[in-house]
């Protein structure tokens, strides 16, 4: 495991004037959500995902060097055009990362990023756009110092990530991550995401996510907003260390794939992570009419058909609908022929469970 010291290097070996590199990462979707944080991007509980696959950000960082003249200096470019307004998010993360990457400043960046989900469509890109950014340094500094291990350059990468979005730190491996930690899980940590460490039964192999898109509108609340709301939240405590009992109640359910206490524990998760916004100072309902509609009929669905499907929120009125490969037809059914009308112009998206980031 390592410290975040570790991350600190002390000298490069190799000197490099230009290149590029091009890194995709994915989108993941948290079965126990991280909602709440301490100082430096340090959760207040701990965390796990499914790393997803369809959903990624493409991120190409082309680096010349330049004189360190005390400033960062950076292009944008969204879609292939220059985007000012996410050049800010872009400066506060080289702020925060430039002690463990001190080559910042030597170099011009032009950092070219696209995602292949619709911009508008209400999934955060932040996970995945600051995954693959992060790496994307990672790569200019494994160029700069090829000793470096795999192990080093994974981990270095999604805590890295961690420092541009929490959850973004989930985004760098597959297919199941932990982020935070957890007493019964060898090797997590708060500093940033690892693999799941133990058996996964094979029921969850090639997994499905179907994302709704309930409401593409601007998110009501920012992350910052929200993680904000734990503090002196009344039941924060109490959440915390729920978070903690739902990650150690998965650990036999990811071994033995026991569908009906992974859909108990998956949507008591997402429903909590509402109930704290509700119940906070000031209160937020995210979720739609449509939202609850979609959830009482899988409900339905579900006790009718006995078809092991279950949803899962993030901080919106998304719903991602989470079911096995083995019932992907007749849950694609389902959703064409109920819950279809319930999205906006009909969107949804289908993803499934993947692997990770990937160069090139
Ligand atoms: C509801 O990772 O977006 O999706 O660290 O402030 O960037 P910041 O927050 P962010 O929070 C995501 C919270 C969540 C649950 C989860 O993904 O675990």
């Amino acid at each position: 495991m390592f410290e975040a010291d570790d991350f600190i290097p002390s000298k490069y070996t190799n000197s490099i004037d230009k290149g590029n590199f091009s890194w995709s990462a994915p989108s993941n979707i948290a079965l126990v959500k991280y909602w709440g944080k301490k100082e430096n991007q340090i959760p207040a509980n701990p965390s796990v995902s499914f790393t997803l696959n369809n959903c990624k950000t493409i991120t190409a960082l082309a680096f010349t060097k330049k004189q360190n003249d005390g400033n960062f200096s950076f292009d944008l470019l969204f879609e292939g055009k220059p985007k000012e307004d996410f050049k800010p998010k872009i400066q506060k993360f080289l702020e925060r990362v430039e002690v463990y990457l001190p080559f910042l400043k030597d170099y011009h960046f032009t950092i070219d990023t696209q995602n292949t989900f619709p911009h508008s469509s209400g999934i955060a890109s932040s996970a995945s756009g600051m995954a693959a950014l992060a790496i994307n340094f990672m790569s200019l500094e494994k160029a700069l110092n090829p000793e470096m291990t795999e192990d080093y350059f994974i981990s270095k990468a999604s805590f890295l990530a961690r420092l541009g979005s929490g959850s973004a730190c989930r985004s760098v491996k597959g297919q199941v991550v932990v982020w935070g930690n957890q007493a019964s899980i060898k090797g997590s940590t708060d500093l940033y995401g690892v693999e799941y460490p133990y058996e996964i039964h094979p029921v969850f192999k090639n997994f499905q996510d179907t994302i709704l898109l309930v409401d593409k509108g601007e998110k009501q609340v920012s992350s910052t907003v929200g993680h904000d709301l734990m503090h002196n939240h009344p039941f924060a405590e109490r959440r915390f260390a729920q978070a903690h009992e739902n990650l150690d109640k998965l650990i036999p359910v990811f071994k033995n794939g026991d569908l009906d206490e992974f859909i108990k524990i998956v949507e008591s998760e997402a429903l909590t992570l509402h109930a704290m916004m509700m119940t906070s100072q000031p209160y937020f309902i995210l979720m739609k009419p449509n939202t609850l509609q979609i959830i009482n009929a899988i409900w339905k669905f579900r006790n009718d058909t006995k078809i092991p499907v279950c949803f899962t929120l993030d901080a919106g009125a998304n719903v991602h609908v989470l079911y096995p490969n083995s019932v992907k037809e007749k849950v694609l059914q389902f959703i064409q022929a109920e819950l279809v009308g319930y999205c906006q112009n009909g969107q949804y998206l289908c993803d499934e469970i993947g692997n990770g980031a990937l160069l090139g």
